[in-house]
C-alpha cells in the first residue's frame, strides 16, 4: 500500500508555527515515527506553499497510489481548484486537520475539500494524520 501525505502553506513551519495550536513538533519528525509504525506502508510526503503545486502534486499521485492524506491548510477555505483537483482523480483523500478549524474563525468553517474527499479528520493534532493512514489500512 502507498499512502502519500500533501501539506499545504505554511505547515513546513510546523513546530515553531503557533505551537498552542499545532505544537511542538516538526513534521519531518512526525513523519519519520509515522513510518517506523507502519512499516508495511510506502509514504510519500510533500509540502508546498504554492496552490498550483499542490494541485500538480495531487494529479501526479492521484492514479497510482493507494490513498491521499491531504491538509490544503489555508487553501482548505479558499481553492476551488484543489477541490475540482480532487474530483478529477481516481485515488481517495482524506481531509486532514491538525487543529478543530469548527471551533475556530468562523472563515475555517468553510471547506472546498470536504464534499469531494472520502472523509475528515479534524482536531486530533498531528495524530489526525496516523488516524487517516488507520482509516485507509482498514479500507
Ligand atoms: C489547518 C487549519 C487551517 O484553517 C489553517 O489555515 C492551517 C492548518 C490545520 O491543520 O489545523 O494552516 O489546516
Amino acid at each position: 500500500m502507498k499512502i502519500v501525505i500533501i501539506n499545504g502553506p505554511n505547515l513546513n513551519l510546523l513546530g515553531t508555527r503557533e505551537p498552542g495550536i499545532y505544537g511542538n513538533k516538526t513534521f519531518e519528525q512526525y513523519f519519520k515515527d509515522l513510518e517506523s509504525e507502519f512499516s508495511q506502508i510506502e509514504f510519500d510526503y510533500f509540502q508546498s506553499n504554492i496552490e498550483g503545486e499542490l494541485i500538480d502534486r495531487i494529479q501526479k499521485e492521484g492514479f497510482s497510489c493507494d490513498g491521499i492524506l491531504l491538509n490544503a491548510a489555508a487553501y482548505t477555505h479558499t481553492s476551488v481548484g484543489i477541490g475540482d483537483a480532487i474530483k478529477s482523480i481516481d485515488t481517495p483523500v482524506i481531509e486532514i486537520h491538525i487543529s478543530n478549524t469548527f471551533s475556530r474563525e468562523n472563515f475555517r468553517h468553510k471547506s472546498y475539500i470536504t464534499p469531494v474527499a472520502k472523509g475528515i479528520i479534524v482536531g486530533f493534532g498531528l495524530d489526525s494524520y496516523r488516524l487517516g493512514v488507520e482509516s485507509f489500512l482498514k479500507s
